[in-house]
């Protein structure tokens, strides 16, 4: 059973009908069971982001496959049909906005997803797995909004795909012939932008499937909370005491904080479409003329930073390599966190120092953001040296060294104590009878 780990009232046919299908594809149960998954009753808004990811990924899985329909990939006329999309198709700019747009609102989400796992320490045991699909995910994420930004062919999309596909010539012996193998013939040109449309229209779907495993995989384990104290499940009495079922209590909150997010979408969509773009990529692709600054979209910016930090040769390995390997790096480290992290308390809430490197590491990832989008002089390459150094140093050195010399602050021992001290009117009265008699 899907639903393995965490004792749960499970879903009965009743009549002849559900029993005749359920015997056959217990579909409708699983579709019940996942509604009434026990989810801790202590989650705070941080745990709105995964379900508001999962509605970006339809957002734009929907509106991709309609702009495919009239979208044109070959490099004489992909410029041109994107103009198309933009006036000549019903709706089509507003598709274009929606899809344009939803992808940097996709990675606020996941951002504030990933440092939310982060601080709670959403990725420690047992929740490795689901930690890991994750960082696959966002890899995969970033592969995808790399090659749908070529796809409308202006200067940013040929010049940033030449920059980026250019790095892997870095790799020793091999380099240079993989890059060729990458373009698909010796420059970014056609081979290059038909393989990255197909590519970009099939990622999605592979990231759809990793979610859902990802969703199986956090299932397995149940929720992680803002405590870090697991879902007791002795019984599924016991087990009710910690937890509501998703429907209706998250399904509610959730909705709520889709609706305010979609609002804040929405003056993007309709009021500032271009803001986050770069006005360059109205200029039709031109190999002949490289524009005076080469920047990533903005979610890119802080890899981009680490990127263009490492200015020197370590020993054998030159500049470029290093770069290229810092960035790589620089997400592997978060893969890894599970083991580099060696305190027994698992919520970021018990643990002051760790509060602190944690807060930090914030202010690390917007300043790697704001230097990425600078020029490459000083005191910028400074600045994302220092920066670069430091978002390493959290993972390698701070979350293993706190983990020992930290004094934790006390544990709450359940969910259930955790709600009543923050809730105890209610808690106290039980949830029912304080919305019975809001008198009281
Ligand atoms: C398409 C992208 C993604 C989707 C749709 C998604 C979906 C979800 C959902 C629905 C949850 C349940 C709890 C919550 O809402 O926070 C969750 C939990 C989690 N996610 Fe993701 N996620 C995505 C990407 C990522 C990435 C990129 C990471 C990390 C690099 C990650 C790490 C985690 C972890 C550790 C949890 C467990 C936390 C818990 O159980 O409370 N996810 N995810």
């Amino acid at each position: 059973m899907i639903m393995g780990g965490i004792p749960q009232e499970h879903y009965e046919p009743k009549t002849n009908a559900e029993k005749w299908i359920h015997s056959r594809l217990p579909i409708v149960g699983l579709a019940l069971d996942f509604l009434a998954f026990p989810t801790p009753k202590n989650l705070n808004w941080m745990w709105v982001w995964g379900v508001m990811l999962t509605i970006f990924l339809v957002i734009q899985i929907v509106t991709g496959v309609v702009l495919a329909m009239h979208y044109t990939p070959h490099v004489d006329m992909a410029f041109a049909s994107i103009e198309h999309i933009m006036r000549d198709v019903n709706g089509g700019w507003l598709l274009r906005y929606i899809h344009m747009n939803g992808a940097s609102f996709f990675f606020i989400a996941v951002y504030a997803h990933i440092f939310r796992s982060l601080y709670y320490g959403s990725y420690k045991a047992p929740r490795e797995v689901t930690w890991i699909i994750g960082v696959l995910i966002l890899l995969l994420m970033m592969a995808t909004a790399f090659m749908g930004y070529v796809l409308p062919w202006g200067q940013m999309s040929f010049w940033g795909a030449t920059v980026i596909t250019n790095l892997f010539s870095a790799i020793p012996f091999v380099g240079d012939a993989i890059v060729t193998w990458l373009w698909g013939g010796f420059a970014v040109d056609n081979a290059t932008l038909q393989r990255f449309f197909s590519l970009h229209y099939m990622l999605p779907f592979l990231i759809l499937g990793l979610t859902i495993v990802h969703i199986w995989a956090f299932h397995t384990t149940g929720n992680n909370n803002p405590t870090g104290v697991e879902v007791r499940r002795d019984s599924i009495e016991v087990t009710k005491r910690d937890t509501l079922p998703f429907h209706p209590y998250y399904t509610i909150k959730d909705l709520f904080a889709v609706v305010v997010f979609l609002i804040l979408f929405a003056a993007f969509v309709f009021f500032m479409p271009n803001y986050l773009g770069h006005p360059d990529n109205y200029i039709e692709a031109n190999p002949l003329a490289t524009p005076a600054h080469i920047v990533p979209e903005w979610y890119f910016l802080p890899f981009y930073a680490i990127l263009r930090a490492v200015t020197f040769d370590i020993l054998f390995i030159d500049s470029k390599l290093g770069g290229v390997l810092a960035m790589f790096g620089s997400i592997i480290v978060l893969a890894l966190a599970p083991w580099l992290d060696t305190s027994k308390v698992r919520s970021g809430r018990y643990r002051p120092k760790f509060r602190l490197a944690f807060y930090v590491l914030i202010v690390d990832f917007f300043v790697l953001m704001w230097v990425g989008g600078m020029p490459a002089e000083q005191p910028y390459v400074l600045i994302s040296q220092i920066a670069t150094a430091y978002w390493f140093a959290y993972f390698l050195i701070i979350l293993p060294m706190l983990g020992v010399s930290e004094k934790p602050e006390p544990v709450p021992a359940t969910i259930e104590e955790d709600f009543d001290r923050e809730h105890p009117v209610k808690s106290a009265k039980g949830m029912g009878d304080a919305v019975a008699t809001p008198a009281e």
